[in-house]
């Protein structure tokens, strides 16, 4: 079994490049791959704005915060593609929640990958099993699902699909742990513990809104100031991203086939606008960006 040293992250969105920040601060070789450029320099110029301000809060020394950005490539189809990520011991997908594009996406990875690489996918909600199944190596396919943002956030849910080997598991949650998070195991069910739980509550808050039982200042003051919650649930969408949102209570409406978790309407509405949350600038709310 070889040791993890390379960390290839495939997707530089808002978790590929927290994903990508946490694995060469902890460490390990690292390159984040995105079929967007847009989206790589947006990555880039993220990481050395928050590690010069984790240098300028004195959380880090300056010589470290260089060796991180050191051990950080940026690919992008110019630049080798996904095929530059090659020499990974380790792939984390953080693309778009889209059964079929991340089932395409493994499909490629397990003819890249034929050694003993673990092949992980951030995902939120979709089955492990069903992404696996896309693969002749499911054994090798895990869900290592971060949470936003991932820098400051500590747990790190382990889903192991059907077919999930012990030794891919134990090397997950070694990984995990040397990245500096919590891992917690949790089933492969439609969303598994964390959206299963929060994103019924996002989608609540969403008719709520629509009903008018509130405006949305104050359905999230309320769930702020009510439940001790850092973020009210119409903000916290918008953080994690509109789109996702609707992604997510698809599969949870199919998954567990109950009509109780279709996406609100209104959500509906909002990203077929374009209004996506703090990436698009503009969501629920405005934001500046
Ligand atoms: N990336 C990296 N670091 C960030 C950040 C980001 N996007 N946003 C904030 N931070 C850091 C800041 O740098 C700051 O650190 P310093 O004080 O050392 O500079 C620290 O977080 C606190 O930030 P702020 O003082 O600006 O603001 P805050 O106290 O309101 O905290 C927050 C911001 C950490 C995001 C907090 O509001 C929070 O915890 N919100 C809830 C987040 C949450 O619930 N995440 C889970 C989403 S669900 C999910 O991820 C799963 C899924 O599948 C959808
Ligand atoms: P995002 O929209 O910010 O980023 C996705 C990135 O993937 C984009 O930069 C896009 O250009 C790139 N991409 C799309 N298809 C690609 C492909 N085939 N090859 C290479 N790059 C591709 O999304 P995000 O919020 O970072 O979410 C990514 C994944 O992480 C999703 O599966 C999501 O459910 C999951 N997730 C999101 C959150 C959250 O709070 N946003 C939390 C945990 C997990």
């Amino acid at each position: 079994m070889s040791e993890i040293q390379r960390v290839g992250v495939i997707g530089a969105g808002q978790m590929g490049g927290g994903i990508a920040q946490v694995a060469a601060v902890s460490g390990f070789a690292t390159k984040v791959y995105d079929a967007s450029s847009d989206a790589l320099a947006r990555c880039r110029a993220l990481h050395e704005k928050l590690l010069a301000r984790a240098v300028e809060k004195g959380r880090m020394s300056q010589e470290d915060a260089e060796a991180a950005k050191g051990r950080i490539q940026y690919v992008d189809d110019a630049s080798g593609g996904l095929d530059a990520l090659s020499d990974s011991d380790v792939v984390i997908e953080a693309i778009v929640e889209d059964a079929e594009v991340k089932r395409d996406l493994f499909a490629r990875l397990s003819k890249m990958f034929t050694g003993d690489q673990i092949l992980a996918t951030n995902t939120s909600s979709i089955s492990i099993t069903e992404i696996a199944a896309a693969t002749d190596c499911p054994e090798r396919v895990i869900g290592m699902h971060f949470f936003n943002p991932v820098p400051v956030m500590k747990l790190v849910e382990v889903i192991k699909g059907l077919a999930t080997s012990e030794d891919t598991t134990e090397r997950t949650i070694a990984l995990a742990t040397k990245m500096g998070k919590t891992p917690v195991p949790a089933n492969d069910r439609a969303g598994f513990v964390s959206n299963r739980v929060l994103m019924p509550m996002i989608n609540e808050a969403f008719y709520a809104w629509m009903e008018g039982v509130a405006e949305p200042e104050h359905i999230d003051e309320i769930m702020k100031l009510g439940c001790n919650h850092p973020m009210g649930p119409l903000r916290l969408a918008d953080f994690i991203g509109l789109d996702t949102c609707v992604h997510i209570m698809d599969v949870l409406a199919d998954g567990l086939n109950d009509e109780r978790y279709r996406a609100c309407p209104l959500l509906k509405q909002l990203v077929a606008a374009g209004r996506l949350g703090d990436k698009s600038g503009r969501g629920v709310y405005e934001h500046a960006r």
